[in-house]
């Protein structure tokens, strides 16, 4: 093996990471339910937390048929899925499932009121050890930091829909998180099989949304235009570039919510009128045409 090889195969190792045994995703919204899912089959013994246990089986439902077909397409073995399923336990008791947890990772609302009241409550329910991780894009750590009394503990690890395939995972310290945090995280994302991309800084939208948005800019701006059709862009986007997706269809895959809601908390966090969601995602959001899990967006998708 070349020593590139060689390289590439330790970054991509899986199995638990050192101080890491248990781990707990809260909110079980796509992102949050694969993010759990990849924990689990990874190794980690692992708690997946939500509202309510009508949101919880829903994501049992679309975890199982996940893996069903991964085993169905032999991408994974039986024996492999149906263990990471038993290690992966749903529950509506956040506290008792935090109790004894390493490491939680925030995968809940775009909302910074909702997160900072997560925070604060992660803070009194889990060991003064555990590492507090949000799942979001645009709320920077420091935003959240402050309402725990564990500021050092906190920072985002920023993972890609759909979670279970992308490999690349951001980790995101704001000035005070711990440096041995930072890289406890990295080695936690590595334990993961995925590739940890360590920002310096923090900045909302970290480094790949923020190239996304520059490409997503464009082709609404081509759009508005009348310069070419949605499935034109996106054929451009696939056929000339080699993008897996064009912008349109990776709005409705990650959501129009989602995008319409970081573009709305990146205008609250600078000001910057240009950052405000572009109308025509505003019109498709205040539409309720959010993508793929409405079955509408830049696109119609049928049930199956
Ligand atoms: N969940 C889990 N696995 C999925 C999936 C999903 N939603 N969609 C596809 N896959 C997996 C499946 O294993 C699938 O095989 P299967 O259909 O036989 O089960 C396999 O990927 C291949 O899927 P497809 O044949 O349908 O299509 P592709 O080959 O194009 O792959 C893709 C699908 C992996 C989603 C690929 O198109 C891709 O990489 N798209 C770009 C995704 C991207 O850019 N994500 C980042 C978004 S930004 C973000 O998340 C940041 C956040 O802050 C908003």
């Amino acid at each position: 093996m070349t020593s590139t090889g060689r390289k590439h195969a330790e970054e991509h190792r899986s199995g638990p990471a050192g101080e890491v045994r248990e781990i707990a995703v809260v909110g079980a919204g796509v992102m949050g339910s694969q993010i759990a899912m990849v924990c689990a089959l990874a190794g980690y013994s692992t708690s997946l937390v939500d509202l309510s246990d009508e949101l919880l089986d829903g994501a049992r439902d679309a975890l199982q048929s996940r893996m069903d077909r991964d085993v169905s397409r032999g991408r994974r073995a039986r024996d492999d899925v149906d263990r990471a399923m038993e290690r992966l336990r749903l529950s509506t008791d956040r506290a008792t499932a935090v109790s004894e947890c390493d490491f939680v990772i925030e995968a809940a609302a775009e909302s910074l009121e909702v997160k900072r009241r997560i925070f604060e409550d992660l803070d009194r329910e889990t060991p003064r050890r555990t590492i507090l991780a949000t799942n979001s894009s645009n709320i920077v750590s420091s935003q959240l930091a402050d309402s725990t009394t564990r500021p050092d503990r906190v920072l985002n690890l920023h993972f890609f829909n759909p979670a279970l395939v992308m490999e690349c995972v951001e980790v995101v310290p704001h000035d005070g998180t711990a440096e041995t945090v930072v890289d406890t995280s990295m080695e936690l994302v590595r334990s993961l099989g995925k590739s940890g991309v360590r920002l310096r800084r923090e900045i909302p939208g970290f480094v790949a949304n923020r190239i996304l948005g520059a490409i997503r800019r464009e082709a609404l701006e081509l759009h508005d235009a009348g310069v070419a059709d949605v499935e034109d862009i996106d054929r451009a986007a696939r056929t000339a570039l080699r993008h897996p997706m064009g912008p349109f269809e990776l709005m409705d895959l990650v959501g129009i919510d989602v995008v319409h809601l970081i573009r709305l908390a990146e205008f609250e966090q600078t000001g910057d009128e240009g950052a405000l969601p572009h109308p025509a995602v505003r019109r498709l959001y205040e539409a309720g045409h959010f993508g793929r899990k409405t079955g509408r967006g830049w696109y119609t998708y049928d049930d199956s």
